[in-house]
């Protein structure tokens, strides 16, 4: 039944107030279309403008990595604490509840395995089914210098486009080869050619030396790969430092899966990411959380 006319009619058009406009949180991305926007928000708390992702997708070329072995047992309870979930489809749907809340950045590049060349990739997964899973982005291995690096590249390129079509924004994970300089030098060039190229964000290793030079040359989100395990202490210093010298958040797997208390350590990084807090202070929260 239609209202009755003339009801509050004034008050509510609010004809003195202007519509705001607001810019976008995320750095290099206002320009982006509603659903892209969206998803971001969903991986970047709008807060503090960070994610903490917790990655588990070392499977996809190396098997049951350590730590990984049961996924449904040592990850899950992990998962609250963490904003997003970098994972593979196939622990996606076999292992993680559909009522997970947590943003899902889905693995879909792929092909390689420890046993040959890594940088021989794929695109591994269709469009179809990333949006069937409803991922807030798809991410792809870009090997800048190695043996298979236009491939990689162009893989990045073709989700990028695809990803366009559908609003799925797509994460550019720069790898680095064993042989490869981890400098400044190199992670500028990398990180670059994938903003330029168009990834919507871009995963990256922290290095000592001029880290701030790599996140202020690119133009969108950077968010700072984990790596292999380090003590404690010195992992949640490396994500402080990256998030003090511009990276929007890390994308952290064995340094937290790994550690001797998972659960703790995941929510010493979410107080080093999402609130600024010490590596030292950090380490303290760590420490009581294990010992409870
Ligand atoms: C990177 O190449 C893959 O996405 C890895 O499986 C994962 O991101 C590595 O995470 P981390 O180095 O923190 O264990």
């Amino acid at each position: 039944m239609p209202d009755a006319d003339g009801i509050k009619e004034a008050k509510m058009f609010h004809c003195d107030m202007l519509q705001q406009t607001q810019g976008f949180f995320l750095k290099g991305s206002n320009s982006l279309d509603w659903g892209m926007k969206n998803r971001l928000s969903r991986i970047f708390n709008p807060v503090s403008g960070r994610t903490v992702m917790l990655a588990i997708d070392h499977g996809y070329f190396q098997g049951p990595t350590t730590g990984l072995e049961r996924v449904d047992i040592n990850i899950l309870p992990l998962a609250p604490y963490a904003d997003t979930l970098m994972l593979t489809r196939g622990i996606l749907r076999s292992v993680i509840p559909p009522s997970a809340s947590q943003a899902i950045v889905l693995r879909v590049s792929g092909g390689a395995s420890i046993l040959k060349e890594l940088s021989n990739e794929e695109i591994a997964v269709d469009i179809e089914d990333s949006i069937r899973l409803n991922v807030c982005a798809m991410a792809v291995q870009v090997f800048i210098g190695g043996e298979f690096e236009r491939q990689s590249i162009i893989n990045m390129t073709k989700m990028v486009d695809i990803g366009n079509r559908y609003g799925i924004p797509t994460l550019a994970v720069t790898a680095v080869g064993k042989d490869m300089a981890r400098d400044a030098k190199y992670f500028r060039l990398a990180c670059r050619i994938c903003a330029e190229l168009g990834a919507h964000y871009i995963k990256t290793y922290y290095i000592d030396k001029g880290f701030e030079t790599v996140t202020a040359s690119c133009p969108v989100p950077i968010v700072m790969a984990g790596g292999k395990k380090i003590p404690e202490l010195d992992a949640l210093t490396m994500a402080y430092n990256a998030v003090q010298k511009g990276a929007a958040g890390v994308d952290m797997g064995r340094n937290i899966f790994q550690s001797k208390a998972p659960i703790a350590m995941i929510q010493a990084v979410r107080a080093v990411v999402h609130d600024n807090e010490t590596p030292k202070k950090a380490f303290e929260l760590y420490k009581a959380l294990k010992n409870k």
